[in-house]
């Protein structure tokens, strides 16, 4: 076991103390232990209330020598990642620590020929090969500000992430294929670069021999040519600690996405700790994460947390359905996964299928299985211990966000005794809180309120790019002194939290989190829409499903076709991921008397749980409620 690893009851609440009577110097151990060119002159400085967090502030490193080259001499040999394509085979395809480290310093040394230095903006939207964390840490390397697109978002959206932050150039594949699906994402990168001027340079890694893509001589480049003569010698460029590492966008309630800007020092240090105490991965463990490098799970829990431990990671192409519903459960016998990290949306679409397609397989290998995303259900919960872990592998059900960086509560495993469907305890250096709507701490166990944050710690986003005012108004404003989390929290008896979701006009469908302002400007795009407003609806698989109200121009004749077409906006403005699942056409939408639209209403309407309502004679058009009660979905 690793030094700076739990592993009992009585030490985790040890840990605990210490980081709550003194953060600095727990965190300050801990950071200690990297490769440092130059020690910080703070551990720690600035507040919530004043929207300037920093920690490690004046220290100079390079995370890239954390996850590799500091492990050369040790574990040059042990694989780093391992590669499981679409296709699934009998081969094992590997990177070890030595062949990374060489692949990541040749592409640094691309990226610098290109002219890519220290604070430019690189975006990535590629397909889950190994070369998508090689792009990152080659970005890293040099200094460079990764912003990672997930490659399922449509051009429209790559082009609004690569605007707001201004990049200079972007890393594709040719396509990606996922299940039986091509996804041309050369031609998608194209139709986005239309309207960003910034990017000078895009490099092409060909993935799927995509036929017939388009090709700018003066701008596009393969990376097997620029690789092929690449010097595999890279000196790290040093890096303040605070200077920022990646930009990732999240949606939130309200206009375009945010660029979450995570710093290289402290975001090193709080990967690297939650992934040793979440995952307590062995020596020769394998350690499986099945998110996309697109979103923050992949980030810390893919890249930077398994490399910055030297723990082997697999890095996964296709999808868990393909070509059947036993695929995880294949892979983790053919790989022998010890540590799991998938999300209660997959979990819950495969306990729906035979479990022939888990019986089939050797799981013995597990030792620790990871939830993610979104609350977990306890049936889910408990199909997961029973018939995947078969009731020996502690469940950590890890609550956090792209805002926190990493893993915020969660059991530790073998250590904190689990219940199903709660998140448990937080980890050592967070201290969570529940506040009433007023901003009052709630003190007792038994209660349920807004989740809030009460200190800092060095995971924390610490700005939207480009957007100070927003980052201080989302996260700090509303309740001084703490950061919120948008998330609703009960916190039982034992002084246990259960995440119940979220209290802002955020949906989370399939653990992807998606704005509903975004969505509703998707739809009303449609020439013959005068308003919508989407909410989110309980769904078995997916956790929540789009519900969508809708009030047309003139009538609609034909429903069906007409959410067709309203899907087909939504898939051009943002991703297939974020079409709705019913269409409601309504005559008006309940409003408050200042106007603003009553989700509360639509929620339990697409819920079906209207009869909850209550009184609703205070609205501005109390009528609409029956009409919409009464109303048919598509
Ligand atoms: C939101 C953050 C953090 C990784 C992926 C999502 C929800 C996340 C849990 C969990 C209940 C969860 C919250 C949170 N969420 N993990 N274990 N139990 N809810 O990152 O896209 O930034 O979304 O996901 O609502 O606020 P994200």
């Amino acid at each position: 076991m690793q030094p700076f690893t739990i592993t009992s009851f009585d030490e985790y609440k040890k840990e605990y103390q210490k980081s709550v009577d003194n953060p600095e110097s727990f965190w300050e151990e801990y950071a200690e232990t990297f490769n440092w060119h130059e020690k910080w002159d703070n551990v720690h400085s600035g507040s919530f209330e004043e929207g300037n967090v920093k920690w490690f502030e004046g220290g100079k490193l390079n995370i890239t020598e954390n996850c590799l080259d500091r492990h050369l001499e040790e574990h040059g040999d042990k694989v780093a990642f391992y590669f499981e394509p679409n296709k699934s085979d009998d081969v094992k395809r590997s990177l070890t620590f030595n062949e990374l480290h060489e692949e990541v310093c040749k592409f640094a040394n691309v990226l610098e020929s290109k002219g890519i230095g220290k604070g430019d903006r690189v975006a990535i939207y590629m397909a889950m090969t190994p070369e998508l964390a090689i792009a990152a840490l080659a970005c890293a390397r040099v200094g460079a500000v990764h912003s990672i697109v997930f490659a399922g978002f449509s051009a429209n959206s790559l082009a609004n992430r690569i605007q707001d932050c201004e990049a200079k150039m972007l890393i594709t594949n040719d396509g990606l294929i996922r299940g039986e699906k091509l996804v041309r994402l050369k031609d998608i990168s194209d139709k986005a670069l239309q309207n960003c001027p910034t990017v000078e340079n895009v490099i092409v890694r060909e993935r799927t021999q995509t036929s017939n893509i388009g090709w700018d001589d003066d701008r596009d480049e393969w990376w097997d040519t620029l690789m092929k003569d690449a010097s595999p010698d890279h000196e790290a460029v040093p890096i303040d600690a605070e200077d920022p590492l990646f930009i990732l966008y999240t949606s939130g309630s309200t206009g375009k996405p945010k660029g979450q800007v995570h710093t290289c020092g402290g975001y090193m240090v709080y990967a690297s700790y939650t992934m040793r105490n979440v995952f307590q991965p062995d020596e020769e463990d394998v350690y499986w994460c099945t998110a996309d490098a697109g979103w923050i799970t992949g980030h810390t829990y893919i890249i930077y947390g398994p490399l910055l431990n030297a723990v082997s990671g697999i890095i996964f192409e296709s999808t868990p359905t393909y070509p059947d519903p036993g695929r995880l459960w294949k892979v983790v016998e053919k790989y022998e996964v010890n540590q799991f990290y998938t999300s209660p949306t997959a979990i819950r679409a495969l306990m729906n299928k035979d479990i022939k397609y888990v019986k089939k397989y050797d799981l013995s290998s597990l030792k620790v299985l990871g939830s993610v995303g979104e609350p977990i259900n306890e049936e889910a919960w408990n199909w997961y211990n029973e018939k995947i872990g078969h009731k020996d592998c502690p469940i950590v059900d890890t609550w956090w966000q792209t805002e926190t960086g990493g893993i915020m509560i969660s059991p530790v495993p073998d250590v904190t005794p689990t219940k199903p469907g709660f998140a448990t305890l937080p980890l050592p250096g967070i201290q969570p809180a529940l506040v009433d709507d007023d901003g009052n701490e709630i003190e007792e166990n038994g209660s349920e309120g807004n989740l809030v944050i009460k200190k800092p710690w060095p995971g924390v986003t610490r700005d939207i790019w480009g957007n100070h005012e927003r980052y201080m108004e989302t996260y700090f404003n509303k309740y001084p002194g703490y950061y919120l989390t948008g998330d609703g929290c009960r916190r039982d008896e034992d002084g246990y939290y259960r995440i119940t979701g979220r209290i802002d006009d955020v949906l989370n469908v399939s653990g992807h989190r998606l704005g509903t302002a975004e969505i509703e400007d998707a739809i009303d795009d449609h020439k013959r829409v005068v308003e919508s407003a989407v909410v989110g609806a309980p769904h078995e698989v997916k956790g929540e499903a789009i519900y969508a109200f809708v009030i047309p121009e003139h009538e609609i004749d034909d429903p069906e076709a007409f959410k067709q077409e309203i899907n087909k906006l939504i898939t051009k403005a943002i991703s297939p991921i974020a079409k709705v699942e019913k269409v409601q056409v309504v005559g008006d939408l309940p409003k408050t008397r200042s106007g603003k639209i009553m989700r509360r209403i639509l929620r339990l309407v697409a819920a079906d749980e209207a009869e909850e309502l209550g009184d609703t004679s205070t609205l501005l058009n109390p009528h609409v409620v029956e009409e919409i009660k009464e109303g048919k979905a598509y």
